[in-house]
């Protein structure tokens, strides 16, 4: 078994060479990650305006219909489903743990010692804990917020809305990304602010929107009141319960969230039929003429197709002004740099926007967010950081036509000139990514999102998708990016 999937990451590596020598002209040049177009810092946000078209497309803020949730039966708190309900459906996803901590199938040893920090290595105890502390309620100041309400079983790990909903119904500035595969990132959220999954569990307990909790005291005290965690805090971690162990048990749980078995891998380990001719036509265009893999690449050292890194890809540029809002964020966080304050900037306030910046500081991480997953992509929308993106084919509409001007565009984002066709073949590809275990959850979204783009394609934009004169070669002309 194992070796068999040792043997399909190679065939992987192998078929993936030979797409890319076969069908995908590779002549352009790689994303130059995280600085800014030449010239681009002398230039103010803003002045590169969107041409007027782009303008009028301007993301509308989701249609109700689109930010509700789809497949959750809904019947927990805050749209979630009931927590019990959710721990069976997921009990019958996870396969259980390999013996003596090792890799899941299809990960290499090497790799996962690199994903496992070596003070809590995976053990039956820690993941058991761990998954109670996901789906419990009781963590939250006032019992109805659980991890799993916004990152739900029943709705791809997240939560199906634009911004997720915490503790009195408060809406955050961010959208949920799903917790499967989370496990791959070299660093979590949307901003990197957490560099393990250790650290983040530990700060939507706190985050006055999320889950509320004034303290890790009043956490600790919460857990309390059930006889079972001491027990099992014991049983895991040798010791009585701590705020640190909470985040080191969550975590365990998450790295049994591996769902990379899709139609995708099986056409790659050898299976031609496991997905469609469209399907095949799009892993040429993703990694070609569509220049996706310059920051989503997909290999075995990168399974869930991202480059961990940050890139302004413009999609806060359609309604930010970011010189002046990062000499905001700049006098914010002279008062305060903590952990706890970027958390609440990046869920509560319009720094949000900023991404990356409010994290380093560094010009050219203006705008910038994390390459997100590709993973499991069609059961977690609405997309980007901020939810603005209804379906896949709008996000294929937002790169065709070269993201949203700005001055801090990463230099991989360019018009694409992709033809309808060659469209519906990457979202094809893209959709054949879902893990097999959610195959008709997938489905559902597919006809769904096809229903909803047959209608609406707000940023659809082809005379900027075939333009021939890029924003920053009229500066460089001199031409102070007028239009
Ligand atoms: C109120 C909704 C809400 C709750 C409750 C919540 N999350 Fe999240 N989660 C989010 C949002 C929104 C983000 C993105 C925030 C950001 O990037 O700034 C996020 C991000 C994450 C990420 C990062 C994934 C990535 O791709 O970077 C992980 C992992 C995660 N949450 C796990 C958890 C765990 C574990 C808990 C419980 C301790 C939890 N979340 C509770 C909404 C929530
Ligand atoms: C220059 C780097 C870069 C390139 C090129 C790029 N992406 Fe992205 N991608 C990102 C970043 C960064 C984000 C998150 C942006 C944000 O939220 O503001 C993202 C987000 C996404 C998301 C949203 C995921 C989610 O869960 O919300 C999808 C889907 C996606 N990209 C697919 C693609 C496809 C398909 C292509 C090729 C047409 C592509 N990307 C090209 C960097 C890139």
């Amino acid at each position: 078994m194992h070796q068999a999937r040792a043997g399909a990451v190679r065939r992987r590596v192998r078929l993936l060479l030979a797409t890319l020598a076969l069908g995908a002209p590779v002549a352009y040049p790689l994303a130059v990650s995280g600085a800014p177009p030449a010239g681009g810092t002398a230039t103010p946000a803003g002045a590169d305006a969107a041409s007027p078209a782009a303008t009028a497309n301007q993301a509308a803020p989701l249609a109700g219909g689109a930010a509700r949730p789809v497949s959750g039966e809904g019947d927990g708190p805050h749209g979630a489903m009931a927590m019990p309900k959710q721990e069976q459906v997921l009990g019958k996803l996870v396969t259980p743990l390999p013996p003596n901590g090792g890799p899941p199938a299809g990960i290499d040893p090497a790799y996962w010692k690199f994903l496992v920090p070596a003070d809590n290595a995976q053990s039956e105890a820690r993941v058991a804990l761990g998954r109670k502390l996901y789906f419990d309620a009781s963590l939250s100041r006032d019992g109805t917020v659980a991890c799993a309400t916004c990152h739900d079983v029943s709705r791809g790990l997240t939560d199906r809305r634009g911004t997720s909903e915490g503790i009195g119904d408060k809406l955050g500035q961010r959208n949920a990304p799903t917790t499967l595969n989370a496990l791959f990132f070299s660093s979590q959220f949307w901003d990197g602010r957490a560099a393990t999954l250790e650290e983040q569990a530990k700060l939507p307990i706190t985050n006055p929107i999320e889950m509320g909790q004034p303290d890790d005291k009043a956490v600790m005290a919460a857990i309390a009141k059930d006889g079972e965690y001491a027990k099992m805090f014991q049983a895991a971690y040798g010791r009585a319960p701590t705020f640190d162990d909470v985040g080191r048990a969550i975590a365990s749980f998450e790295r049994t969230l591996v769902f990379l078995d899709a139609p995708f891998d099986r056409f790659l380990a050898g299976d031609l039929k496991a997905i469609d001719d469209d399907a095949k036509a799009g892993w040429v265009l993703y990694n070609g003429k569509a220049r996706c893999v310059s920051c989503h690449q997909i290999s075995s050292s990168s399974p869930i197709g991202s480059d961990n890194r940050f890139h302004n890809i413009g999609v806060s540029a359609r309604k930010q002004n970011f010189e002046s809002l990062a000499n905001k964020a700049l006098e914010a966080l002279a008062k305060d740099s903590s952990k706890e304050a970027q958390d609440r900037f990046a869920l509560q306030t319009d720094l949000s926007e900023l991404g990356r910046f409010v994290v380093t500081k560094n010009r050219s991480d203006i705008g910038a967010f994390k390459s997100q997953q590709v993973r499991n992509v069609g059961i977690t929308a609405p997309y980007m950081h901020d939810g603005s993106i209804a379906t896949l084919w709008d996000v294929m509409d937002h790169y065709n036509k070269g993201g949203e001007p700005n001055a801090f565009l990463d230099g991989g984002i360019e018009p694409l000139a992709l033809t309808e066709k060659e469209i519906d073949q990457v979202v094809a590809f893209l959709f054949s990514l879902t893990d097999v275990r959610f195959a008709e959850d997938n489905k559902a979204e597919l006809a769904r999102q096809k229903q909803l783009a047959a209608t609406r394609r707000p940023l659809r934009d082809e005379a900027a998708a075939n333009r021939k004169t890029l924003p920053f070669e009229r500066r460089a002309a001199g031409q102070n990016g007028q239009r």
